[in-house]
């Protein structure tokens, strides 16, 4: 069992809450690290971060297998979880099969999965075949067609109770952790309450056992539509953009070289 996996569920067992951000890259994987998070994401949001793209639909196997490998390279101590982009592994268990052990040869300790009940047999495939799996609940960004866009979900007594539902099955399958983003911050406190397992928020509220953001939009560094549940701990965009024109300007007044 990953090191840092047990660290998440005595976590949970304490009732200590942990700290994950995304990370695309081996230098911000690596201040990630150096900074103390408990975990890094390897998200599909790298199509929308790095890529550009409207959202997650368009990135492939090949990128984030690359992606989990120079982030891997950045670090030493925390959990690295991966994701399984869309058209990756719902077609059939063992394609599932075949494209998380890509990413853990790649060096994610954990791949995440979007999809609730539909996922639960995979899940279960997955965990029998030495694949730790995050079960990703709620607003899947993947299925972003059939939403309509990116809509808070588990908002009726129905979709909750079959998020609640989802949740259990999953648990019950195998999944070592369950991530839910953007549904009712009493419904992921109730999930939480009822898994074992630890529970990571995203737009969910203060009640799951850990939280993640996106790495831009917590430095700024989205220069696009950033969701209204994170928050911005430095301006980036425009740090950044201060640096390089200082430079520019330094080098047409030939300050720079020196
Ligand atoms: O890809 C991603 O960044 C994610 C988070 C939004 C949880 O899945």
């Amino acid at each position: 069992m990953s090191k840092n996996l047990a660290a998440w569920e005595k976590a949970k067992r304490e009732g200590r809450k942990m700290a994950m951000v995304t990370a695309y890259d081996y230098p911000f994987a690596r201040m990630a690290d150096e900074a103390g998070l408990d975990a890094v994401l390897v998200g599909d949001s790298l199509g929308m971060m790095v890529a550009g793209h409207a959202d997650t639909l368009p990135v492939s196997l090949a990128q984030m297998e690359y992606h989990t490998q120079i982030v891997a390279k950045g670090v030493t101590r925390a959990l690295v979880m991966a994701d399984l982009p869309f058209g990756s592994f719902e077609e059939s268990q063992a394609q599932a099969f075949a494209a998380a052990a890509r990413l853990l040869k790649a060096g994610a300790d954990i791949v995440k999965l979007e999809g609730g009940l539909p996922m639960v047999e995979t899940v279960a495939y997955l965990s029998a075949r030495a694949i730790p799996v995050c079960a990703h609940i709620g607003l899947t960004p993947q299925h972003v067609r059939q939403f309509g866009g990116f809509k808070k979900q588990g908002k009726t007594p129905e979709a909750a109770a079959r998020l609640i539902e989802a949740a259990l099955a999953l648990e019950a399958a195998g999944a070592r952790m369950v991530l839910m983003e953007a549904i009712p911050a009493e419904l992921a406190a109730d999930i939480t309450e009822r898994l074992d397992v630890p529970t990571i928020g995203i737009g969910a509220g203060p009640g799951t056992d850990g939280q993640v953001l996106v790495i831009h939009d917590v430095l700024g560094l989205n220069m696009d539509r950033a969701p209204g549940f994170a928050r911005r701990y430095m301006e980036g965009a425009a740090l950044v953009r201060e640096a390089l024109s200082a430079y520019a300007t330094d080098v047409r007044d030939v300050k720079f070289p020196a």
